[in-house]
């Protein structure tokens, strides 16, 4: 992973997670994060589409390359949650395979199916290494009137070995006492380290970390986990990477990392996102091999 000054490094897939996942050694990733798209119970009808380069194709993809998209099938769920999970659970077996026997994986999730994914993680994690349900809490959009407004995601932590893991308590973040007149100045000063329930803003809709890339998750938490989970010079991996979140704090605080996504607009935001930070490999496979200025784009395998 290393770029050959010493440096972290990053590579950037655009693929379906579960090939690249197999394909990895065992016991090679330190820290895990992973944000996957969460069933929304919206009746949904599966197309499958064969996808092939085409330069008369009707569609364009990464790089402007042009594709041919062919229907090959479809399929409908009656039981659209349960196919959630199963799409999930040979990707959780495989996260556990490649972690490092000090490694973690923190899995974010929607509150609604939270409960039924722990239940997986449980499973192929082992109960015992469940370390905590950290809340990520925010304060911003529309409030119902009808319910107590859900203003919160959940983040499951799970050691692979609950006994030796990294936690690099010096390494956190502190936060405003919330009654600073009943500690002392000094103390005060300091703040205080957080607990399981972060209360971190959402991405600005309007700020300089927005990419434009939807579900785009905080900087600021993403920091928060690779600096306490993870040390320099680590290799640190996102599968459901989206905007590069995790890539940025990695690549931010030392640590190499690898991210995967199967939609080639996240590979282009990454891409422009990570081009900044150093050596970053976008691998597109069976694609163009022609560099740009941000990244250097190889062919798979390369
Ligand atoms: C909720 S988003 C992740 C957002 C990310 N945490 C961020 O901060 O930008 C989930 C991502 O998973 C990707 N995805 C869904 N299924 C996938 C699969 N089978 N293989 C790889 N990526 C997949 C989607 O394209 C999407 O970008």
């Amino acid at each position: 992973m290393k770029d050959g000054q010493g440096g972290p490094s990053g590579r950037i897939i655009l693929a379906d997670n579960l090939p690249v996942l197999r394909e990895m050694d065992a016991r090679s990733v330190h820290l895990i994060y992973i944000d996957p798209p969460f069933n929304t119970g919206k009746a949904q009808q599966r197309t499958r589409i064969r996808v092939d380069r085409d330069e008369d194709g009707d569609r364009t993809g990464f790089q402007g390359a042009r594709y041919r998209s062919t229907v090959i099938g479809s399929s409908s769920y009656d039981d659209r949650h349960d196919d959630y999970l199963a799409f999930l659970a040979p990707r959780l077996r495989e996260a556990h395979r490649v972690l490092a026997p000090t490694g973690s994986l923190f899995f974010h999730i929607d509150y609604r199916e939270a409960h039924y994914c722990k239940i997986l993680l449980d499973d192929v994690f082992g109960r015992a290494s469940f370390m905590n349900e950290i809340i990520w809490a925010y304060d911003y959009g529309a409030r119902s009137k009808r319910k107590w407004p859900a203003k919160h995601e959940a983040i499951f932590w799970y050691a692979k070995d609950p006994g030796a893991y990294t936690f690099n308590f010096d390494e956190m973040d502190r936060i405003p006492y919330m009654a600073p007149g009943l500690v002392g100045k000094e103390k005060a000063a300091r703040g205080k380290t957080p607990t399981d329930v972060w209360w971190h803003t959402i991405v600005s809709p309007t700020g300089g970390e927005k990419t434009g890339y939807p579900t785009q998750k905080p900087l600021g938490v993403l920091e928060r986990i690779v600096k306490v989970h993870s040390n320099p010079g680590d290799t640190l991996l996102d599968f459901f990477a989206g905007s590069g979140t995790t890539g940025e704090a990695a690549a931010r605080n030392g640590r190499n990392y690898i991210l995967v996504d199967s939609n080639p607009e996240a590979v282009r935001v990454m891409a422009e996102r990570l081009g900044g930070y150093g050596a970053v490999r976008a691998t597109v496979p069976g694609g163009s091999d022609r560099p740009q200025p941000e990244a250097r784009i190889t062919q798979d395998g390369d």
